[in-house]
């Protein structure tokens, strides 16, 4: 262990992306109450999902990785929980039937409240306010109160974040993941969909395999739990240091507060705050990697995230965008190759994808976020390497925020039910039509030889 570190050597070093706060009184004592709080996750937790990762790395399993760009307290509720975690396990059927692998779920849930954003300020009708930050930061009104950051919002969204782990442990434990009552996981608005009859197949082939196994081996198998994971960006590094523990059992500091903490690609510089934070904790790391990541920069990542290559630990999240992912990710998936690193590599075909639409809406294509993830398959089959997972901002609702897919979503389609509080999310439908996607890529990319490696 670095002598060097511990949960707040990041405040010595340059910290962007983060909010100044008025009152340091508030501040100091909210980071104190935080750091007294039982944990959202434990250390068993993460040192299992470290062990999927290196399950991943070698291509044995697949990551799927989903949920809205940002959180809202009030999505805090029984609908937009279930409707999430109803469509990623919908997906993560169509995808361990499509792929013959197990599927590591990850949400984007239970604490992705804090956003970085291009500009401090927004103006509106000659009025400048600061930008919003995510409800742990501040509040999304266009007012001056609500735009000051508050530090006590940390602690509504470590409250937040326990309700939704909570409410998501006890679905996916307690039976409602049942394959043998799919049923449990229908949403009522897509009865009739396009999607819903190939859907529906896909289900048939998972229980007609599920009984075979039962028939033959004269045991009802352990179906009805599931393991999900959580995750969100680690941007605010106050709240993530208040819920970062020394656990004198294993030897390690932790961040307790998620399962999966990722760097946002604006926060990776090497010298800067982010980076110190990341590289002394034990949860396994996912790096934002894309246009401006050249192989030198990648292999000071590595050295400085895993300097003693430890398999499960360090996960790179390419998002280039369907037009530069050719060009930019053949040299970082080499560099990986000639260090002989460990790493899972990842897919995030949204945020290279971002556009806005002739009416002015910040929207995504189906069809580049489709080519993102062909494209990148086809490179990592070409250069002998596991594309181990994909990471997508979805909604489990019927939202119009990104154009195209069977249902046909055009530009003027935006304004029906554009809901989200930053990024254009895939709908249900879409999101399932990905997983169709993926599986029918998969299988042409990959012989069923390395299918059963
Ligand atoms: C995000 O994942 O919501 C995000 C802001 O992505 P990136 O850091 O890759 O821009
Ligand atoms: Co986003």
């Amino acid at each position: 262990m670095d002598k060097n570190w511990n949960q707040n050597s990041w405040r010595e070093k340059k910290g962007i992306q983060m909010p100044v706060y008025a009152d340091l009184k508030v501040l100091e004592d909210t980071i104190h109450e935080l750091a007294t709080m039982p944990p959202l996750v434990t250390s068993w937790e993460i040192e299992k999902l470290r062990d999927k990762f290196s399950l991943a790395e070698k291509g044995k399993v697949f990551v799927l990785q989903g949920g809205d760009c940002a959180e809202s307290f009030s999505e805090c509720t029984s609908d937009f929980i279930v409707n999430k975690l109803k469509v990623l396990l919908q997906m993560s059927l169509v995808l361990s039937v499509g792929l013959k692998k197990p599927i590591v779920r990850i949400g984007r849930m239970a604490g992705q409240y804090a956003k970085p954003r291009s500009a401090d300020t927004e103006t509106r009708d000659g009025v400048t306010l600061p930008s919003y930050r995510g409800d742990i930061i501040n509040g999304i009104e266009f007012t001056e109160k609500a735009r000051q950051p508050d530090p006590v919002l940390m602690l509504r969204g470590y409250e937040k974040a326990a309700l939704v782990m909570n409410f998501v442990r006890a679905l996916t434990e307690g039976g409602f993941a049942d394959l043998h009552h799919p049923e449990n996981w229908n949403i009522d608005f897509v009865k009739g969909s396009p999607m819903s009859r190939e859907y529906e197949r896909i289900l048939a082939t998972a229980q007609n395999s599920l009984q075979f196994f039962e028939t033959i081996t004269q045991e009802a198998r352990s179906m009805h739990r599931v393991s999900f994971f959580s995750s969100h960006e680690g941007l605010h590094l106050p709240y993530e240091a208040a819920q970062t523990r020394f656990l004198k059992h294993r030897n390690y500091w932790y961040n307790l507060s998620t399962h999966f903490p990722w760097i946002g690609f604006r926060t990776t510089n090497l010298d800067e705050a982010h980076i110190e934070y990341f590289r002394g904790i034990r949860n396994p790391v996912g790096v934002k990697v894309g246009t401006s990541t050249d192989p030198d920069k990648l292999k000071a990542l590595i050295e400085t995230l895993n300097p003693d290559n430890q398999s499960g630990r360090l996960v790179f999240i390419a998002r280039f965008g369907a037009d530069q992912v050719e060009t930019g990710l053949p040299a970082l998936i080499q560099t990986v190759k000639d260090l002989g690193a460990n790493v899972t590599w990842i897919t995030d075909p949204m945020h290279g994808n971002t556009e806005t639409s002739s009416n002015g809406y910040k929207t995504r294509s189906f069809d580049k976020i489709s080519k993102e993830i062909q494209l990148s398959l086809q490179i990592h089959q070409d250069l002998g390497s596991h594309l181990g997972g994909v990471h997508l901002e979805l909604s489990g609702d019927n939202v119009t925020e990104c154009i195209g897919g069977a249902s046909g979503i055009s530009e003027a389609d935006l304004s029906k039910a554009y809901k989200t509080q930053v990024d254009p999310r895939l709908n249900y439908e879409q999101s399932i039509e990905i997983a169709m996607m993926i599986s029918n890529n998969f299988n042409l990319n990959h012989g069923l030889s390395d299918i059963q490696s």
